[in-house]
């Protein structure tokens, strides 16, 4: 009989000279699609007591911005690949309603892209990043909705842009061609040859109208597609000078009651990362090209996508507007598992230059509303936005990092601990950590270089989301049932340098010393 340790280990060495990349802020972007309450009673709902002229509401604006979240992708998701995107422009009385195939809802079309901009503009100027309808449209429709959105004026879209409201163009920089166009669920999926020889032309296309666009190709929906790999290295194969981003998708959830698993999902994440990243490199070598390609994981969470809460309505007769879809709430562990992804994302800040957390309200989100009623954070609102605060602007650190193992069915043996250290713009240093383990708390000890010290100064606090009932939630009847905490078992030696304290099996910590 094996018998369970009282207590696991783990070190993090932290050194200032060994750098990964500085930490791009578009890691901490988000996602809105119009898809059940995301946007309608999520971001705009006229009436609410809280909305303002717009109908946008001031408590959900609020929580974004405590959020942290920076781009915001929009309008879809599976919704773009059926999507009108002159529908949701010029004078709200005469927008038409449509259906949305992919979420078998109606579209009233009260919220488009003048809408969103001016959303962004109020929340505090986050980037929109704009996704165009590979799915029924092509080329002609990606240059109509680029000269309507970024060209200033004297033509019929840009001039029609003006009369409806907004003189300055929207600017947008950062573009995703499509959404999961290797899925067979997707309207309008295609093969992968024909995608990259769509989006090969599609990309030249809309770089001469406007040359220093940052394009988003598609690559798979998930790790586990059977096109994974094949899949990048035909698209690259076509488009891959025309491109400067090739997307990443990956939701997890346990599977057949497998909580070890499901708690080193960040494993999967970080090899998911690195198949991409070696086929850039290999497309790159074979094509002699010296052009630069990036990861944009720009839908990434924990998703219970096997639920009740994320089947489509049915029938022919039935198709509303802004159902209940995809309100999954997130208990303690799913938390840490979200951690744990947002610390595999820092580790490969090198080549992950956007990243997109998949969604922003009511729909696999952070934060959730009630129509009329209130707005609160879920569990997964923490390590977002205790990391963006402490990791933005700043720059990983090489982890070199030793951890006991844990068992997984999926993974085999795999660290208990996964950590990762930021140095921030003002000196101070955060690292960021999980323990994995499902019953046994481990000991964690980080040494911090010198210079580090020097510049790292003396005081380290540090904060635990936790709780003895990992399911444990928060709801609209009890919104703050699960906050982090302070984690009082924090030591410090200040001589040589050490911290140590203790993370609590299934548990996410932040550390912050200056
Ligand atoms: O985020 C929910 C859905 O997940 C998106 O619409 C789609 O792109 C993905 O499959």
């Amino acid at each position: 009989m094996t018998r369970t340790p009282s207590m696991n280990s783990a070190q993090l060495i932290v050194d200032n000279d060994f750098e990964v990349a500085k930490v791009n802020k578009r890691l901490f972007g988000s996602f809105v699609e119009h898809l059940g309450r995301c946007v309608y009673t999520g971001i705009y709902e006229p009436g609410h007591p809280t909305a303002d002229v717009d109908g946008f509401r001031q408590d959900v604006i609020d929580l974004v911005r405590e959020l942290g979240a920076t781009t915001i992708r929009y309008p879809g998701g599976n919704f773009v690949s059926g999507y009108r995107w002159e529908d949701g422009v010029g004078p709200k009385d005469q927008r038409p309603r449509r259906l949305d195939m992919a979420w078998h809802s109606t579209e009233t079309n009260q919220f488009g892209l003048h809408e969103m901009a001016r959303w962004l503009d109020k929340v505090g100027g986050n980037e929109l990043m704009e996704a165009v309808n590979l799915g029924t449209r092509g080329l002609e429709d990606a240059m109509d909705l680029l000269e309507y959105a970024n060209i200033p004026g004297g033509t019929k879209l840009s001039e029609e842009r003006r009369a409806n409201g907004a003189d300055k163009p929207f600017d947008i920089r950062m573009w995703c061609l499509g959404n999961e166009m290797d899925g067979p669920w997707q309207l309008g999926h295609k093969s992968a040859e024909d995608y990259g020889t769509l989006v090969s032309s599609v990309a030249a296309g809309m770089r001469q109208m406007d040359p220093d666009l940052e394009l988003v190709v598609c690559g798979s929906s998930s790790h586990g597609m059977p096109t994974f790999g094949a899949w990048e290295e035909t698209v690259l194969s076509k488009a891959y000078d025309l491109v400067d981003f090739v997307s990443c998708h990956a939701y997890y959830q346990p599977h057949d009651g497998d909580m070890a698993s499901f708690l080193a999902s960040g494993v999967d994440m970080d090899g998911f990362i690195k198949d991409v990243a070696a086929t850039i490199d290999a497309t790159k070598a074979r094509l002699k090209s010296k052009h630069d390609v990036f990861i944009s994981f720009d839908e990434w969470n924990v998703w219970y996508s096997d639920a009740e809460a994320s089947r489509n309505p049915e029938g022919i007769g039935n198709w509303p507007v802004a159902p209940h879809l995809l309100e999954d709430v997130y208990s303690v562990a799913d938390a840490v598992v979200f951690g744990d992804l947002m610390i595999t994302l820092l580790k490969n800040a090198d080549r992950v230059h956007a990243a997109s957390l998949a969604q922003l309200v009511n729909v696999i989100a952070p934060i959730m509303t009630e129509p009329g009623g209130p707005a609160w954070r879920q569990t997964t609102f923490y390590p977002f936005s205790i990391t963006a605060r402490l990791a933005k602007g700043g720059t990983v650190l090489e982890p070199k990092l030793s951890s006991s193992q844990v068992s997984t069915p999926k993974y085999g043996d795999v660290d208990g601990v996964n950590a990762v250290a930021v140095r921030g713009a003002d000196g101070s240093v955060s690292v960021f950590a999980v323990n994995r383990s499902l019953d046994t708390p481990a000991e964690f000890e980080v040494r911090i270089g010198e210079d580090l010290r020097s510049k790292a100064g003396l005081t380290v606090e540090a904060q635990t989301l936790h709780d003895d009932d990992i399911n444990a939630k928060n709801t609209r009847d009890a919104q703050n049932r699960v906050t982090p905490q302070a984690n009082d078992t924090v030591e410090f030696d200040a001589q040589s340098g050490t911290v140590k304290l203790t993370l609590p099996a299934v548990s996410w910590t932040a550390i912050y010393m200056k």
